[in-house]
């Protein structure tokens, strides 16, 4: 269906994660259910396939596309960082393999509703998951310049984050930023300052900090050794430098003992240019593969 994210390196998770095709899988980040789709394409009929999203509009839409393959895959609504309460119906031990697919799905980009676009005119929200509590116009009625300065920083990578963290509060002195559009005007000095890639990762570190993305990254790789079996694979695709540092500091956990996570490709994969030039969002699409000791 058009419309639908369009996911990286699909035949690349598929093989580093399905290790056993009769095993039980967590998709932690299914969207609108691409790779879930690739995975189940490749799982016996005795294998199991959990789903998960924050956001429940991409998550319908999977749970539409997939159906319940004969009670081979099951649908869950929740944060990946909180997989105790989320998954407290099921009934499993631990996963054989995980897969996040970190960052943004372009499905959800092009709801105008969800106020992640620049391009798109909307309320200025932001916030994926209802649970949260504090959208992007409370955030940046209440962020300090040194809470600004920060996360355009850090989950930008923006270069002048000092100017943009002052035309924002010059802005909101005169009124509160309401709508996306209301932010394009707040940052924008002239046609072109900033221009389109800067003005993206200005709102993509919004949405970073709206949603706790970092927070909820760290408690998920302190807490994963206890949601995946021994000899269990982890697969994480991360598109910030940001959560590359997180991801790939996993090794450094539980170093030494027997359950510590290796790495089991030396160095991160990266898309083809095939298919960067399919799909644009694959450029900065790094995947890491890492395997539980004790297997
Ligand atoms: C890049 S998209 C995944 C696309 C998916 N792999 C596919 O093939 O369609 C990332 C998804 O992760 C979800 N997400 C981000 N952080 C999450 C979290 N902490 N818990 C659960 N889902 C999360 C987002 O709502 C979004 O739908």
């Amino acid at each position: 269906m058009a419309g639908w994210h369009e996911p990286v390196l699909v035949r690349e998770v598929v093989e580093a994660l399905v290790h056993r095709p009769d095993g039980v899988y967590l998709d932690g980040t299914v969207g609108t259910g691409g790779h879930a789709e690739a995975i189940l394409g490749v799982l016996a009929p005795t294998g199991r396939l959990v789903c998960l999203d924050q956001d429940p509009d991409p998550l319908a839409v999977a749970r539409e596309r997939l159906g319940d393959q004969g009670g081979r895959v099951r649908f869950y609504r929740g944060s990946f960082s909180e997989l105790d309460s989320v998954l407290a119906g099921e009934s499993l031990v631990a996963f054989d393999g995980i897969l996040l697919d970190l960052g943004l799905n372009s499905w959800s980009l092009a709801q105008p509703g969800k106020g992640l676009s620049y391009q798109l005119d909307g309320p200025l929200t932001m916030d994926l998951d209802p649970d949260l509590g504090r959208d992007a116009t409370r955030l940046l009625a209440e962020a300090s310049e040194e809470d600004l300065v920060r996360l355009f920083a850090e989950y930008g990578e923006v270069r002048r984050p000092r100017l943009y963290a002052h035309r924002l509060l010059r802005a909101r002195e005169h009124r509160p930023l309401r709508t996306t559009g209301d932010l394009v005007r707040a940052l924008l000095a002239r046609p072109g300052d900033p221009g389109p890639s800067e003005m993206s990762r200005l709102f993509q570190a919004i949405r970073v900090e709206v949603n706790h993305e970092t927070d909820r990254l760290d408690h998920f790789l302190e807490r994963v050794t206890d949601w995946i079996a021994p000899g269990g694979r982890l697969v994480i695709i991360s598109y910030a430098s940001h959560e590359e540092r997180r991801v790939k500091g996993l090794t450094r956990r539980g170093e030494g003992t027997p359950e510590a996570f290796r790495p089991l490709l030396r160095s991160p994969v990266r898309p083809g240019d095939d298919e960067v030039h399919r799909n644009r969002r694959a450029r900065s699409a790094r995947l890491r593969c890492f395997e539980k000791g004790g297997g």
